[in-house]
């Protein structure tokens, strides 16, 4: 199957919040879907260009954080949960997986980009 075609089809109508950064020096946000503006009240237009930390505050918990740098470091997909924050302040539970996504082929292959999946949990 060539799933070239239709994966941003797929992607804009997930029901989860999906979102790609650029890997490597910086992690800026180069695509959100719908699903992510509906879950954290921010616009598409307003992140992309930022790191996704704006989603943390005060209660995220930073030994989460410090196992995703861990593994994104190591390419390996990493999963979690801590509490974030939407656009208004509201805090919520975060169980999010990240993904490292390789370009090119064998030695060359590099991680280009990653792939977070995001859903709220709710209590
Ligand atoms: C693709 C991707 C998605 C991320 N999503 C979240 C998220 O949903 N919530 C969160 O608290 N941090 C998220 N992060 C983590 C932060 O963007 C950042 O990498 C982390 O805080 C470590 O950087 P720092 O040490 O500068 O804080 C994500 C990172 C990447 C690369």
């Amino acid at each position: 199957m060539d799933m070239t075609i239709g994966l941003k089809t797929i992607a804009d109508a997930s029901f989860d919040s999906v979102m790609i950064t650029s890997a490597g020096r910086k992690n800026e946000i180069i695509y959100v879907n719908k699903a992510f503006e509906k879950l954290t009240g921010y616009k598409a237009k307003d992140v992309l260009g930022k790191d996704p930390k704006f989603l943390q505050g005060p209660a995220t918990d930073p030994a989460t954080i410090r196992q995703l740098v861990k593994d994104l470091k190591a390419a390996k997909t990493f999963e979690g949960r801590t509490i974030n924050y939407r656009a208004d302040g509201s805090p919520f539970i975060m169980h999010w997986r990240v993904l490292p996504v390789k370009s090119g082929r064998g030695a060359s292959a590099k991680v280009e980009n990653y792939v977070a999946i995001q859903r709220v949990i709710s209590a």
